[in-house]
């Protein structure tokens, strides 16, 4: 439909799986009609090929937008960059000051690495661990990026992956040798946690997890791990790219006062554009000289310039209370509606990352459907809602008001046993899958 499904069209045929990140594949929301590609965004609107205009009430660009699209106060500060030169021979100055910010903001760090993107920095993260210890396993909960060291998890069986995100990851490219190095834990299952410490420590590098991301930790959870990981010299990582900057001005784990040995930021630190960080206690982080980590482009300025103008933003406007704040509206609002058309669903996540599934056999159906509904009322949607400081009041309202039609006519289909009629294309994908 439109150019932009053409143009979708002509890249499957020339780029495999059609983009590069599997969340930015249309048919992971509907497929043939999603509009793919954007020529313009500001704040929470995007604008597609087709000159289509629409709120975006998704994802805000896989959760690295959190100020909003376009942001006028970081754009200034990356042009002011750009026509100072975002690269020479000599290294940019705002990298130490944004070293020295991350430190000032979590004190338990002394130093800091930079990268660009959210799953070479777990990488770093990881290798440090590992070079530190002298030691391979890995101990994981969660999705931490696309790298061998992670993939190595379904080494042994391609469905340990499910449940940390992404279903159904092929390891193939991963050497083989990596068999059993990634072994995941189920968050907040402390038990399980504890038996693989009982059994593999010896071998352990490092534990890696995100502080929290759906759920809030059980009582205790962080701190038994933070305990038993310091017990057995075991490097604890927490990976904070998506949960980072959300909360508060800095990582989660400062909310709730667990310190690890590492922390990784990406995405929401600087607000749409590539930069990434690993800061971490000075005795482990020293071992980054002792190995090799290095790259061309981890030395450009727009990523420390863009991360300090949207840590700056942050805080100047609380952008955190206004997350939680809208988040808390949105969730309201889906319950209140799903009870007003008598739909069955489970509101889950905390505020600034929500998201809700249909409790209904069909639910993959309905969900399509539901992006299907809401596109055709002029927003991006889906079951998540990842909040933005550009989404304001009258786009909740807006959002609201298309909801209630969106969940009258699900209703009306379920009522009327129309549910795939009523699809103008096939089912969303739900994890990996090859495309076509
Ligand atoms: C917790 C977490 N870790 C790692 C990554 C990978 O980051 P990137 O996509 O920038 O490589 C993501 C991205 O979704 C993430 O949410």
């Amino acid at each position: 439909m439109g150019i932009s499904q053409d143009l979708y069209k002509e890249a499957k045929r020339i780029i495999p799986g059609g983009t590069q990140l599997l969340s930015k594949r249309p048919e992971m929301f509907l497929p043939g009609l999603w509009p793919a590609y954007y020529s313009g965004a500001k704040g929470c609107l995007v604008w597609d090929l087709d000159k289509r205009k629409y709120i975006d009430t998704s994802h805000m660009g896989v959760g690295s937008c959190i100020l909003g699209y376009a942001d006028r106060d970081v754009d200034n500060a990356v042009k002011s960059a750009i026509d100072k030169g975002t690269m020479s021979t000599l290294n940019c100055p705002e990298e130490v000051e944004l070293a020295k910010e991350l430190c000032r903001i979590h004190p338990w760090a002394r130093m800091v690495r930079f990268a660009r993107t959210g799953g070479e920095a777990v990488a770093v993260a990881v290798r440090i661990a590992r070079a530190k210890t002298k030691k391979d396993k890995i101990l994981f909960c969660g999705y931490h990026g696309w790298h061998d060291w992670y993939l190595a998890a379904n080494l042994k069986d391609r469905r340990v992956l499910k449940g940390h995100l992404l279903p159904g990851l092929e390891p193939r490219g991963v050497p083989r040798g990596l068999r059993k190095t990634a072994i995941p834990f189920e968050y907040n299952d402390r038990d399980r946690f504890l038996s693989l410490i009982k059994r593999f420590k010896k071998d352990i590098a490092a534990v890696i997890m995100e502080p929290i991301r759906n759920y809030y930790p059980a009582k205790g959870f962080l701190e038994t791990i933070r305990e038993v990981t310091k017990k057995e010299g075991i490097v604890l990582i927490f990976d904070e790219i998506t949960s980072g900057w959300r909360f508060n001005v800095g990582g989660a784990h400062l909310k709730f006062k667990v310190y690890p040995d590492i922390s990784v930021f990406a995405k929401g630190m600087s607000n749409g554009y590539p930069m990434a960080a690993i800061i971490g206690r000075k005795d482990i982080m020293e071992i980054a000289q002792d190995t090799f980590i290095s790259s061309t482009y981890w030395t450009e300025r727009v990523g420390p310039v863009a991360a300090l103008a949207t840590i700056k933003k942050l805080r100047e406007h609380n952008v955190p209370a206004h997350l939680a704040k809208t988040g808390k509206a949105v969730q309201d609002g889906w319950k209140e509606l799903a009870k007003r058309h008598n739909l069955n669903i489970s509101v889950s996540g905390i505020y600034p990352l929500s998201h809700f599934t249909f409790n209904h056999k069909k639910s993959a159906v309905l969900k399509t459907l539901f992006t299907q509904a809401m596109l055709e009322k002029g927003f991006l949607a889906t079951t998540v809602f990842y909040a933005a400081y550009a989404h304001k009041q009258k786009t909740i309202d807006k959002y609201m008001d298309a909801l209630d039609k969106a969940f009258f006519f699900l209703s009306r289909a379920i009522k009327d046993k129309k549910e795939e009629r009523l699809l103008r294309g096939p089912v969303c994908h739900s994890g990996f899958k090859r495309i076509a």
